[in-house]
Parts: structure tokens; sequence; C-alpha cells
């Protein structure tokens, strides 16, 4: 086992794929925490996790009690910079549910507070690892498209409406920050990384095409200059 301290902070659906890569890195799970308990049970229970391990629905008591190296955040994504920002206080490394925040200046807060603190901040961008994506990436920084001039991203993914209906949150600018920032944040990620230039203008369009009754836009459109 590793003696690398690791807790959750939040139970939900995403959760499951954060403990099977806990548990195939050998990390040392000592806590779970969500608001709900019954999430930690289910989720002790369908991992046959060990009984030692804490339970908490209050994150910053697990934070007084335990002394963790690293935290994963999956809470709803309007909750992340909050959360991370104490992590980093007590001293821990973090992997951040994507989007790490809902405004750049509270990505910024957490970036700067964890460099100050020397610690890592890990983005959950897992596409990144797709074999194919590597091998994209690979191609691009060996040169072999030459000067990259255009790129495309695209997200063609249909989210129904028992998605929108799942929790209180999902669609909500407070909490979930809509579709270009929910589901397009993976491949403007993977385009970002693959032109490699920092983003100079921005020219979008968002719109509630099929889903009126959120909030947020279900649909965006970008183009952006790098
Ligand atoms: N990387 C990916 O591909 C991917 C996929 C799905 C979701 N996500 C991200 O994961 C995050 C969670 O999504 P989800 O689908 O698991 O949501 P979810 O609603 O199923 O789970 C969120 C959980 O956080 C808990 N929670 C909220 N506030 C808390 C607090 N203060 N302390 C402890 N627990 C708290 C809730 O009770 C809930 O159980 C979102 O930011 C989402 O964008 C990422």
């Amino acid at each position: 086992m590793s003696n690398l301290r690791y807790a959750i902070i939040g139970c939900g659906r995403i959760s499951p794929n954060h403990i099977a890569a806990a548990k195939e890195n050998h990390l040392n799970i000592v806590a779970l925490c969500d608001l709900d308990e019954s999430k930690v049970d289910s989720l002790i229970k369908s991992f046959q996790l060990p009984s030692k391990i804490k339970k908490y629905t209050n994150y910053n008591e697990m934070l007084k009690i335990e002394e963790l190296d690293l935290v994963a955040i999956c809470t709803e994504s309007g909750k992340h910079d909050q959360i991370a920002l104490d992590c980093i206080e007590d001293g821990c490394h973090l992997i951040i549910e994507k989007p790490i925040a809902l405004s750049l200046d509270k990505a910024d807060q957490i970036i700067e507070k964890a460099k100050a603190r020397n610690l890592k901040v890990c983005a959950c961008h897992q596409n990144r690892f797709n074999k194919s994506v590597q091998k994209l990436r690979e191609a691009v920084v060996g040169g072999r498209f030459g000067r990259l001039l255009y790129g495309t991203a695209h997200i063609r993914w249909n989210r129904g409406k028992e998605y929108y209906t799942q929790a209180p949150w999902r669609g909500t600018w407070e909490q979930d920050g809509g579709a270009l920032m929910n589901q397009c944040i993976h491949n403007i990620d993977l385009l970002r990384w693959m032109m490699g230039e920092e983003i100079t203008e921005v020219f979008a369009v968002t719109d509630n095409l099929i889903h009126d009754f959120i909030e947020a836009e279900d649909l965006g459109l970008a183009i952006v200059k790098f």
C-alpha cells in the first residue's frame, strides 16, 4: 500500500472512478466524505472497502481530524473552488474534477495558492490519456503537421431531460456552468493543449436548444483565436 493518505469529498456518480483509480495506484484510502452519508456507505459497499475507512459528512471536520496527503474533489462544480482552497490551506495535494472552477478568477486563485504552498493540483481531463489523443499529441509535438493554423473540436453529446433532472444542480449557472463548462470543457482542453498557445479572442454563442427548463445553456458554439 502506498503511504499517500487519500480521501474523496463528494461520493456521487463520478466517485467510483476515483476509487477505482485509487485502488489501482495503491493509495491509502483513509476517509470518504459526502453531505449524504448513504452515498459514502454505498461506495464502501460496492468496492468492499475496509471498515476502518472513516466516514464524514463535513469536509472541514475531516480536514481537521485526518492528516491527508491527497484529496479528490468530486462535488458539484460550483463548489470545487472553495473546497480546493480549504484543502490547500490544510496542506493537501489535489485531484479536482473538471471544471476545476466556474471562473478563470477562481481557477487562478486555486493555482496561485497551490503554487505558494508547493502543492500539486491535477484537473480531471482524463481524455488527454486516451491512446489516440496521446498519439496525436506526440505527432503535434514532433512537428509532423508543421505550424498549426486551424483546429476544431466538437462535442456532439446529447443530454436528455432525465440527465438534467437527476440532481438539482445540473443545468444551473451557479453549480453546473452550462454545456460549455460542463461537457465541452473536455474538448476545449484538448484543443488548447494541441494548439499549444493562449487564447486571445473568443466569438461565441450559447442557446437553450431543447432544454428550456434549465437555467444555463444546452448548446454552445465558439470560435477562438490563438
Ligand atoms: N471527468 C469526467 O468525465 C466527469 C464525469 C462526470 C462528472 N464529472 C464532474 O464530477 C463532479 C461531480 O459530478 P457527479 O456526476 O458525481 O455529481 P453528483 O451529484 O452525482 O455527486 C456530487 C456529490 O457531492 C456531494 N457533495 C456536495 N457538496 C458536498 C460537500 N460540501 N461535502 C461533501 N460532499 C458534497 C453531493 O451530496 C453528491 O453526492 C462535477 O464537477 C462533474 O462536472 C466529471
